[in-house]
């Protein structure tokens, strides 16, 4: 049984706070404004083709032998798939900018 919290709605603070864990836990990876670093660059150019589940599982569970760690332990399902669609939608960029 899947926690109730997770079948609510972001709330506004929640996503100002997943914005910013972006910029800053992942960004410093993949850079403030997603264009990569030591990961590869986030933006919707470089995420085409690739569905949002694949890139949530991803973001939850990591990448084994690669640095991308996985987030589950601060991050529900709900936060993962959200981040994935502002990341193809390109909105977490322009916020970093
Ligand atoms: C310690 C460095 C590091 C951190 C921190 C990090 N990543 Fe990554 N990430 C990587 C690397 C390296 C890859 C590439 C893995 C590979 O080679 O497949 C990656 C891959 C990804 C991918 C897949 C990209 C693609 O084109 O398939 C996504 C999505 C992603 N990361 C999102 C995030 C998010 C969201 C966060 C923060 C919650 C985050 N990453 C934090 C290193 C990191």
């Amino acid at each position: 049984m899947s926690h109730a919290s997770d079948k609510k709605p972001l709330t506004d603070e929640r996503k100002a706070q997943l914005t910013h864990i972006v910029k800053q836990d992942c960004g410093s990876c993949h850079g403030m404004t997603l264009k990569g670093g030591l990961g590869p660059a986030l933006l919707p150019e470089n995420l085409e083709g690739k569905n949002e589940l694949f890139l949530q599982y991803t973001i939850l569970h990591g990448r084994t032998s690669t640095a991308m760690p996985p987030w589950k332990s601060l991050l529900t399902e709900q936060e993962a798939l959200w981040i994935a669609e502002q990341l193809k939608q390109g909105a977490m960029a322009e916020k970093a900018n």
